[in-house]
């Protein structure tokens, strides 16, 4: 189990205790986090999944495939360095993962 911490750009923060295997996308849906829509099922065709993940853990990720990159240039809220599409973003045991949400998704 790992803990996924969604920080609204309201400064609110929601704490979702996730299942390993499944995405930060999908842990949002599921628990109804605003701001994460996830329009496309998580198939790389919409980025209303887009986040800013915490700086210090940008490492415990693999570096977004060519077609994420891609789909972060659609999102709603320009992209900075730390933008990452959140269904690509999947939990690991014992591995919490931090991430704002942006102010506009559509
Ligand atoms: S849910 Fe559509 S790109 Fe992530």
């Amino acid at each position: 189990m790992s803990k996924v911490f969604y920080l609204q750009p309201d400064g609110v923060e929601k704490v979702i205790e996730g299942t390993d295997g499944e995405s930060v996308m999908t842990t949002a849906v599921k628990n109804g986090v605003r701001g994460i829509v996830g329009q496309c099922g998580g198939a790389l065709s919409c980025a209303t999944c887009h986040v800013f993940l915490a700086e210090d853990e940008l490492d415990n990720f693999s570096a977004p495939s060519e077609d994420e990159d891609d789909m972060l240039d659609c999102a709603a809220t320009d992209r900075e360095p730390n933008s990452r599409l959140s269904c690509q973003l999947l939990l690991r045991e014992g591995s919490d993962i931090h991430v704002t949400i942006p102010s506009s998704q559509l």
